[in-house]
């Protein structure tokens, strides 16, 4: 079976005392994640260290960072490099977030440059691809995303897409409340899975994890992954509730 993943997105939220504190309540709640199932904390750049002290060593749980850049080292202030996520035991990282798209024009080249550094590193990207309402509204979303994956994975062998995991957010669905339907999920799910397979065959499509983000919550959680193309989800300010975030790690498949 696929690996089945609540992914938390802390975003620019929280104090440093404030996230450790969350953690806290979450570790006091949380039982046993099966082993086809992974709990992913995407936490700010100043937390990792925090993070990965406090559950580096449970099993399938992982923090990963928000954002890396695409060189190794050199005059870059302000960024930060695979080797230093690696140095603190980081081995996953967001990428292409929607809100790194627009806010810090992030554009799929850049995004393959990115992938490539990661993958070279042994760190596993969570590509975040999703298409915004007017495209939607036009009803191009499957060529939109057709072509995020395809200017930023499609370079890449069938072993190196085996390690990445995709997560769609439709931009409408982000932080508004407004979820995709389980069946708009599927759909689109589907279609991205169907866009892997014919590329890289259909056994390599199936061991992709795509995960579902856009307003994901303890109460919808469950619908949603119930899809059978839905592998989990990317979660922003429902991560930032202990209980919340605990009920969507539970109602992973
Ligand atoms: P949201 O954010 O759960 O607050 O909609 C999801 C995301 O942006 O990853």
């Amino acid at each position: 079976m696929r690996k089945q993943i609540a992914a938390a997105n802390w975003k620019m939220n929280l104090t440093l005392q404030q996230g450790e504190q969350l953690l806290n309540d979450i570790l006091a709640l949380t039982h046993e994640i099966k082993e086809n199932q992974q709990a992913v904390f995407a936490v700010p750049f100043p937390y990792l260290q925090m993070a990965q002290q406090k559950l580096g060593n449970k099993q399938q749980v992982f923090i990963a960072a928000q954002n890396v850049y695409n060189k190794k080292s050199g005059a870059y202030t302000g960024e930060v490099s695979v080797d230093m996520l690696q140095s603190l035991g980081i081995k996953t990282v967001v990428l292409g977030h929607s809100e790194r798209r627009e806010y810090f024009n992030e554009t799929n080249q850049f995004l393959a440059e990115k992938v490539n550094i990661c993958l070279e590193n042994n760190i596993t990207p969570i590509f975040c691809c999703g298409e915004a309402l007017n495209i939607r509204e036009a009803n191009s979303q499957n060529v939109f995303v057709g072509q995020q994956l395809a200017e930023s994975l499609f370079h890449l062998s069938a072993e190196q897409i085996k390690k990445i995991v995709i997560a769609y957010e439709p931009i409408w669905a982000i932080g508004t409340g407004k979820t995709a339907t389980s069946e708009q999920a599927q759909e689109m799910h589907a279609f991205i899975r169907s866009v892997f397979a014919a590329k890289y065959g259909n056994e390599v499509a199936n061991t992709i994890s795509i995960l579902y983000g856009g307003s994901v919550k303890g109460n919808n959680a469950k619908e949603l992954f119930a899809q059978p193309d839905v592998d989990g989800g990317l979660v922003g300010g429902a991560s930032l509730n202990a209980q919340e975030f605990v009920a969507i790690i539970n109602a992973l498949k």
